[in-house]
């Protein structure tokens, strides 16, 4: 069992952030996690699980044991005329399980394509785009509980997902390592375009019939033109939660800002894009040394070279009071913070 000390964890998060693992262990399989368990190795006081490195902000050096999980395997479980059920493992990257699927002509996961990050971590926050959640093809999984060295099964309904939310966030959280994951797809797919720019960017090429591999060569497009690349400006993708509001207050902000475009979110509820406030407090491209706001969508705060996690997360709480001092909306950041 090696485990390395002083490990740099510069290329492991997509900020670039200079940091360092005063222990790391890049697990493979599920025999390592049994291995390090017997071994007592996991009842440091400081565990870390680590995927993509694509949602977390490194405040400062890790002190403990990081677990990276790079578990890999895809397999189909069980197949109909018209279904398939595959397990992909915990650490395979997700765009390459998306490609895997659409050259299967397997349906369902073309809207999130180029997502960033793992499969293990794509049930923790129940990641979505355009139009789609993991929860829309999610089966189950199974994960490695760290204090006891069982491995449990979660259905959907244990899993309870919300809008970037599940079980693993909350009271679950820092329990698991998540080591297989498995989706329901289809044979037959059901073509998503509802979402404004799918729809618009396939009729500019021309498309009337898509396939899912021109919705996912949309998505692609999409997000290129929109979110900054992490191999060439540092970043975590949507830095806060689109803000869940009482719909009450929506006919005033409306009246005030007849541009705002919100969303139903059911029982009385409305979100409100999160971009769209930060844009209207005057963040978009604001730059504070080697950190700042993405020019092309406000959502993303990025780090050109150099910025650490501790000026990120205070950028970031400038933003949420000056948005919450305009608008008296809070907004909630969905990146973690380490
Ligand atoms: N908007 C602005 N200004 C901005 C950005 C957005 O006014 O700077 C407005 C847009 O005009 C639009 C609305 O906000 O009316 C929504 O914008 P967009 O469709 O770009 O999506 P989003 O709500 O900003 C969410 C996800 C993204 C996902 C996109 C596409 C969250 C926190 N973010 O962003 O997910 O790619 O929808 O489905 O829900 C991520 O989680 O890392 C992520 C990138």
């Amino acid at each position: 069992m090696k485990i390395t000390q002083d490990q740099n964890l510069l290329s492991f998060n997509t900020f670039g952030f200079e940091v360092s693992a005063s222990e790391y262990f890049a697990v493979q399989t599920v025999a390592d996690l049994h291995e390090l368990h017997k071994n007592r190795q996991l009842k440091k006081s400081n565990l870390g699980i680590l995927g993509g490195g694509s949602n977390i902000t490194f405040t400062a050096n890790f002190d403990g044991l990081l677990l990276h999980n790079q578990i890999k395997g895809r397999h189909i479980v069980q197949e109909t005329d018209s279904e398939i059920l595959i397990e992909l493992g915990g650490g395979e990257n997700w765009h390459e399980a998306v490609l895997y699927t659409l050259s299967n002509q397997w349906g369902g996961m073309e809207n999130l394509s180029l997502i960033p990050g793992t499969v293990g971590a794509s049930p923790i926050q129940n990641i979505g785009a355009y139009g789609v959640e993991i929860k829309d093809i999610f089966h189950s999984l199974t994960a490695f509980h760290l204090d006891s060295g069982e491995l449990h099964n979660f259905s959907h309904a244990d899993c309870k997902f919300g809008y970037r939310d599940s079980v693993f966030k909350n009271e679950k959280k820092g329990q698991y390592f998540i080591t297989s994951v498995r989706f329901t797809l289809s044979k037959k797919p059901i073509i998503k375009t509802q979402y404004g720019d799918i729809q618009a960017t396939l009729e500019s090429w021309g498309i009337e019939t898509p396939t899912i591999h021109d919705i996912s060569k949309a998505v692609v497009f999409i997000r290129q033109s929109k979110l900054p690349n992490p191999a060439e400006i540092g970043n975590c993708g949507s830095f806060f939660k689109n803000p869940v509001v009482n719909s009450n207050i929506i006919p005033a902000l409306i009246a005030k800002h007849p541009d705002l475009k919100t969303f139903p979110a059911g029982d009385g509820l409305t979100k409100v894009p999160a971009g769209w406030l930060i844009e209207k407090a005057g963040w978009k491209g604001y730059r504070r040394g080697p950190i700042g706001v993405h020019a092309k969508q406000a959502l993303v705060l990025v780090n050109y070279g150099g910025g650490t996690g501790k000026e990120i997360i205070q950028l970031a709480r400038d933003i949420q009071n000056d948005v919450f001092s305009q608008f008296g909306i809070q907004l909630e950041m969905e990146v973690n913070a380490w």
